[in-house]
């Protein structure tokens, strides 16, 4: 940790659409962060679709940034939607990129996942495919309490703040988890 004491967490949305519930939950854990957390949210739109010609001709600088912001921060929190029973290209596509050599950026890092869906069964089958892809990179997911969002609709309210209690209550013991996971790691 850079500024002691300071865990700075990167988030990274799965939904580019602007009402994303995922995008919501983000905001809500934005607001339920522990004491000496901060969270900001990369920008993942503009990263184009995995090549290895152009990989190897240099990363493009949306992927570049992206790199920099993942080796810069203590801990990472993905929000993810489920499509088709596994996580959005979109992300997959983003850790794709930003996982290639030199000095791959996910290696060790905390990582908090929720995901919210208007479906009944709150992401499990995408988050267990990122997490599966969390083992490949050696990223350390935070495992109890799962933060999985069904039936989004009925707990953002339209103005997509998280109405719901109990997964304001399960997103701040998942942020509480990381930190104490990246302080230990740290200590
Ligand atoms: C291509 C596609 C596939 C989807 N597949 C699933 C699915 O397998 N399981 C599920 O619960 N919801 C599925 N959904 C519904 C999304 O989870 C829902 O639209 C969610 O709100 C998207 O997240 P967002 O609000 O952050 O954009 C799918 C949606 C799309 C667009």
């Amino acid at each position: 940790m850079a500024d002691k004491g300071v865990v700075k967490v990167l988030g990274m949305c799965g939904s580019l659409r602007k009402s994303s519930f995922n995008r919501a939950a983000l905001r809500a854990a934005a607001e339920l962060l522990p004491d000496g957390m901060t969270l900001t949210v990369a920008d993942i739109a503009a990263i184009p679709l995995y090549n290895e010609d152009v990989r190897q001709a240099g990363f493009p600088p949306p992927v570049q940034s992206l790199r920099e912001a993942i080796a810069a921060a203590d801990a990472l929190l993905f929000a993810t939607p489920e499509y088709n029973y596994s996580m959005p290209g979109v992300l997959k596509n983003a850790i794709d990129w930003a996982s290639r050599p030199p000095d791959q950026p996910f290696n060790g890092k905390p990582v908090a996942i929720m995901g919210a869906t208007s479906g009944l069964w709150g992401t499990s089958r995408a988050q267990y495919h990122l997490r599966q892809s969390c083992v490949f990179l050696n990223m350390l997911p935070i495992n109890k309490p799962e933060v999985l969002i069904a039936q989004a609709q009925t707990k953002f309210n339209d103005k997509g703040e998280l109405t719901d209690e109990t997964t304001r209550k399960l997103i701040k013991e998942h942020l509480e988890a990381l930190i104490a996971c990246t302080q230990r790691l740290a200590a």
